[in-house]
């Protein structure tokens, strides 16, 4: 039962990202030449951490790889059930519960779903941190989810995806901003 759930992921891994958008790389687009400044924040699928982050699009020529939201963005592009440690890195094994000790020394065993997966500690551990972002002073700038408001995490500060007038700090796999 546990080595088909394994083997479902797997397949499932492979046949990703159906919308052929998806593997594209990102493209701000271009400044609109008359008018306004129509820039909007927008969301693509990033294939190194097989996740969607927002972008700001410059207002015209948008690229294939170019969502109006997470969720939209998340539908098209990732299996629901698709699995991964932290940072994207591939699991060493199965395990079945977060206080299994079965996994390798130096792995700790991360849920995902009906199976846990061993993920190398310490990236994992980075990886949690910086998806609990911290600022210096200020507050981490947030968005509202369906299930709450949770912090606003970009890929890259270069993507000017934080509100204005708040900083964006880059981190080693990803960026947050401070209000
Ligand atoms: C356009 O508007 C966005 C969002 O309101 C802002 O971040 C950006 O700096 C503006 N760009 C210009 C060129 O004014
Ligand atoms: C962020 O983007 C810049 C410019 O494209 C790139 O040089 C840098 O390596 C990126 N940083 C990360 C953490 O991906």
């Amino acid at each position: 039962m546990f080595i088909l759930a394994v083997l479902i992921q797997i397949l499932v891994a492979i046949g990703v990202n159906c919308q052929p958008g998806c593997n594209s790389e990102l493209f701000l687009g271009n400044s609109c030449s008359h008018g306004q400044n129509k820039t909007t924040i927008m969301w693509y699928f990033d294939s190194t951490l097989s996740f969607c982050y927002p972008y700001q699009f410059l207002g015209c020529d948008e690229g294939p790889n170019s969502f109006k939201s997470q969720d939209q963005c998340l539908e098209s592009c990732k299996p629901a059930d698709q699995f991964s440690c932290g940072g994207n890195t591939d699991a060493d094994g199965v395990c079945f519960s977060p206080l299994d000790q079965s996994c390798k020394k130096g792995a700790t065993c991360v849920m995902g779903g009906t199976v846990g997966f061993c993920c190398d500690k310490i990236i994992q551990d980075q990886w949690n941190e910086e998806h609990s972002p911290k600022c210096q002073s200020g507050s981490v700038a947030q968005i509202e989810q369906w299930f709450g408001k949770t912090p606003l995490i970009g890929r890259n500060c270069s993507h000017n995806f934080c509100p204005t007038g708040s900083r964006c700090i880059q981190q080693k796999w990803t960026a947050h901003c401070c209000v």
